[in-house]
C-alpha cells in the first residue's frame, strides 16, 4: 500500500488538492452579453456536460472578492444566454488574456483582440477562431456554498469542418487544452484505447 497523508478538508488544503486531483479539466470559454449590451468573454475550467441528449452543460463560478457575482454568471442569469467556446492549443494565450477582471463596461473581446462571429440563436457572439462553439440557453442555476453553478441547454453547435473526419467531430483533429493544478495545463496526442 502507498503511504499517504490523511487530511481533513479545510481552506489551507482544499483548493490545491481538489484542482490538482480533479484534472485535467476542460475549459469553457464563455461568451455573454450584459443587459446593457457589453460583450464579455472568460474561461471556466470547473466545467462539464450534464446530459447529452438533449445536451446540457454546466460551469461553476466563484464570487469576486467583494462577494458579488462575476460578469459571466451575472450576464448568463440576467439574459438567459451564453456561448461555450472550446479552447484548443492555438488559443491558450488569447484565453489567458480574457481571465482578467475588467470594468463591467469593457469587453474582453476588445481587450484581447479576439475576433468574434455571430451566433445563430442567441445574442452573445462566438469566438471566430474556435473549432467548436455551443450556443446555450439557461437551463437552471444552483448555489453551492460560495459557488454558482450555471447550467445551459445547447441550442446550436458550430463545428469547424477541418475538425471532422468523415463528417464526424474527431479528437485527433481537436487539440483541446486541459487545466491541471497550479500553473499547469496539458495538451497531447490522443491515445487510442479500445474498451476490452
Ligand atoms: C484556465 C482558467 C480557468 C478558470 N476557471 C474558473 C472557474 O472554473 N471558475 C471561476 O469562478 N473562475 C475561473 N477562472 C477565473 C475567471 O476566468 C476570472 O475570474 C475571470 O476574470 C472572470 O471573468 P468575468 O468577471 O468577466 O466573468 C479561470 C481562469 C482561467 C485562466
Amino acid at each position: 500500500m502507498r503511504r499517504s497523508l490523511s487530511l481533513e478538508p479545510g481552506p489551507d488544503v482544499d483548493d490545491r488538492i481538489i484542482k490538482t486531483a480533479v484534472a485535467p479539466r476542460p475549459i469553457a470559454w464563455v461568451s455573454t452579453v450584459s443587459d446593457d449590451g457589453v460583450e464579455n468573454l472568460a474561461p471556466f475550467s470547473s466545467y462539464n456536460y450534464v446530459s447529452s441528449s438533449p445536451p446540457v452543460l454546466v460551469f461553476n463560478c466563484s464570487t469576486k472578492p467583494d462577494g458579488e457575482l462575476k460578469d459571466t454568471p451575472r450576464n448568463a442569469l440576467d439574459t438567459g444566454e451564453f456561448v461555450v467556446n472550446v479552447v484548443t492549443e492555438d488559443l491558450i494565450e488569447a484565453m489567458d488574456l480574457t481571465a482578467t477582471t475588467l470594468p463591467a463596461d469593457e469587453s474582453e473581446f476588445d481587450h484581447a483582440g479576439i475576433e468574434h462571429a455571430p451566433s445563430d440563436v442567441v445574442t452573445p457572439p462566438r469566438v471566430a477562431a474556435a473549432a467548436v462553439s455551443m450556443e446555450c440557453t439557461l437551463y437552471d442555476s444552483l448555489s453551492v456554498y460560495d459557488r454558482t453553478m450555471v447550467l445551459g441547454e445547447v441550442v446550436r453547435y458550430h463545428v469547424a469542418e477541418d475538425a471532422l473526419t468523415d463528417g464526424k467531430l474527431d479528437s485527433r483533429n481537436l487539440p483541446v487544452v486541459g487545466r491541471l493544478g497550479g500553473p499547469y495545463y496539458t495538451t497531447g496526442e490522443p491515445i487510442a484505447f479500445e474498451r476490452r
